[in-house]
């Protein structure tokens, strides 16, 4: 959600602070500030809008220190404002504090803190964090014992960051539900909300865990737990490179992680897929082996787009692995009291690892004796590290808002999960060895779709103006119909809907006439014929006929006004390939319309409350 960065060394902090935020600004993007120790007082600089904002307000009244944070928001409690971005303040400016998360008490602190005489000058739920720290000061001089003894008070998510004009020499940091990352250097300690705006100056970085907190100095960083007790710290190395997180010569991130999927679909199955002898090797799912081949139920859990991935995955578990398998919204499945037991084996989907609904499930199906495991990306996240075991999907940093490249690495995924599952409950090696030559032939597929974006494009700018869209497919297609209107609502605020094929003529019918787009993902599979038939219906009401076809379709021509042709494959991998011209389709529209692709209004990259 917000992105944070606290840097303490022997640097200009101003500029490192302000490239970090840019850098994180994909996690939270309607307000941005910093705070800077200049002398024995905090500068502080924050206002509503991007950090290019903020920039250009630095640029009017530079300011520089060597101990600084800094913060870009997703609003929560209060608008996005100049007055409730962060940094946030004590009653005289003295204890400085940025946040991520929710501090769901801040009423009842906020009430008592007014009636010992501090004063508000924000709606944020953060705000409460200083001043309460300003309150426990009057007693406790050491900031780090000040802030843990604000920390006890406290319910709710929060990553967040302290620093005060009485201490020089130090800031804080602490977790609870929303990460933080501490990043080592020589005579200069960095704090960040994620990695990427750390690795370009260390790579060295311990993850904080929950309930611990960081005092960090120039020449080191202690870590302690809520209780008081200082513990060793867990230190690993930072695993992708600084051109991994650049736009690379691409007009958005979005189009430049479109365009890695046939590199990113190939990672996500090196070194696990032996096409020739039909089998799947996969190191992480090595320890619960017995547990996965003795699962009496699979349960997919995810939201958004990884949400959908689980759909397709329920079709290729059920199909080809022959294990009943279910699919649940984290955010429902957490309230929902579920029955769960031993037997039972839930994958979290998440590409960030960090999603809000999607860790509370992985606790709630734990607590409830399942077996829990990740399809994750981003390594190192809670959701990778508080699974019993799991796949990373390799895809790289994802940093466009609308997920593209973590989806086909999922599915691919997914793909392998189910392959090892069929070999291991039967599936023949000549009949597994058909699958894995095709999945093995799926990059290769969607590179020649992206080498078909030009037509693409000439279809968005035909339908750039429309109002409503539809998107229809059938089994494992209607996963991908539901991605793509998400894909289309998300960037280019066209309101877009997806449903079964056949559910159509059950209500969304009605909408269809000469001004309704509807775009159909119809591969000549088994249920070809049926999808036909819905685009008849389609046709004799005036809609305008959109089909992702095969190219070896020649009948979808007079019945489709546009058809983008995708490359055959097996039914289950198909979903791999049609969904990469609704992304280019969603993109180009989006360009089209002249929105903000990479961060499209209201939405932030990984969703950490509730
Ligand atoms: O990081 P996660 O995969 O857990 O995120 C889940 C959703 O928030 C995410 O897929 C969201 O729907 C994207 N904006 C979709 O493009």
């Amino acid at each position: 959600m917000c992105g944070i960065v606290g840097y303490i060394g022997k640097r200009d902090s101003v500029p490192l602070i302000v490239e970090g935020l840019r850098r994180l600004e994909y996690r939270g993007y309607d307000s941005a500030g910093v705070a800077v120790l200049a002398g024995d007082r905090v500068f502080i600089a924050k206002k509503a809008g991007k950090v290019a904002d903020l920039q250009a307000m630095l640029d009017t009244g530079p300011v520089s220190g060597t101990l600084g944070i800094g913060h870009t928001r997703w609003a929560t409690h209060g608008e996005p404002t100049d007055v409730n971005a962060h940094p946030h303040t004590d009653c005289n400016g003295t204890i400085v504090v940025i946040h991520n998360g929710v501090i769901e008490n801040f009423r009842a602190l906020k009430t008592t803190l007014m009636r010992d005489g501090h004063t508000f000058t924000s709606e944020t739920d953060t705000e409460v964090v200083a001043h309460l720290i300003e309150e426990i000061r009057k007693e406790v001089s050491d900031l780090g014992e000040a802030v843990r003894l604000a920390l006890l008070q406290l319910e709710g998510t929060y990553g967040l960051v302290v620093m005060s004009a009485e201490n020089p020499e130090m800031f804080v940091a602490a977790r609870k539900g929303s990460p933080l990352v501490i990043g080592y250097g020589e005579g200069e300690n960095i704090v960040a909300s994620d990695a990427s705006a750390i690795v370009e100056h260390t790579r060295t970085v311990t993850y904080l865990e929950d309930g611990q907190m960081a005092i960090v100095r120039r020449d080191g960083v202690s870590i302690r737990t809520l209780d008081d007790a200082e513990i060793p710290k867990a230190v690993e190395h930072i695993s992708f490179d600084v051109e991994q997180i650049e736009k690379g010569g691409f007009d958005h991130f979005m189009l430049k992680e479109i365009s890695e999927q046939p590199e990113t679909i190939r990672n996500a199955m090196r070194g696990r897929l032996l096409v020739e002898r039909g089998e799947v090797v996969l190191g992480g799912l090595q320890p619960v082996r017995d547990k996965l081949f003795d699962a009496q139920r699979i349960i997919l859990i995810g939201c958004g787009t990884s949400w959908h991935a689980g759909l397709v995955g329920e079709y290729m578990l059920e199909q080809i692995a022959k294990i009943p398998t279910e699919v649940e919204y984290a955010s429902e499945f957490r309230y929902r009291n579920p029955l769960l037991g031993p037997r039972d084996v839930v994958f979290l989907i998440s590409q960030s690892g960090e999603t809000a609904d999607t860790l509370a499930a992985l606790r709630e199906a734990k607590k409830r004796g399942a077996t829990v495991l990740g399809i994750v990306n981003v390594v190192g996240s809670t959701i990778a590290r508080e699974s019993e075991a799991g796949v990373y999907i390799h895809a790289g940093p994802e940093i466009g808002v609308a997920s593209t490249k973590a989806f086909t690495s999922q599915l691919t995924v997914l793909s392998l999960i189910t392959l090892l599952l069929a070999r291991g409950r039967g599936m023949a090696a000549q009949d597994a060895v058909v699958l894995t030559r095709e999945l093995d032939a799926i990059p290769a597929k969607v590179k020649s779709i992206l080498e078909n974006a030009a037509r693409i494009r000439e279809i968005a700018r035909e339908f750039k103006d429309a109002d409503h869209f539809l998107y229809l497919g059938r089994g494992a297609n209607f996963p991908v119909a539901l991605e793509g209107a998400l894909k289309l609502k998300e960037i280019s605020y066209i309101h877009a809907e997806g449903y079964p094929a056949a559910e159509m003529k059950h209500g969304p019918i009605a909408l269809i006439d000469e001004r309704m787009p509807v775009v159909f993902i119809a591969p000549k599979d088994a249920i070809y014929d049926k999808v036909v038939s819905n685009i008849q219906e389609v046709k004799a009401r005036k809609g305008r006929i959109i089909a992702i076809a095969n190219e070896d379709d020649q009948d979808i021509e007079s019945m489709a006004e546009f058809v983008i042709r995708v490359p055959r494959t097996y039914g289950f991998f198909g979903p791999i390939l049609n969904v990469v011209p609704l992304q280019l389709l969603s993109y180009f529209i989006a360009v089209a319309r002249g929105t903000n692709v990479d961060q499209p209004r209201n939405l932030a990259k990984s969703v950490t409350v509730e």
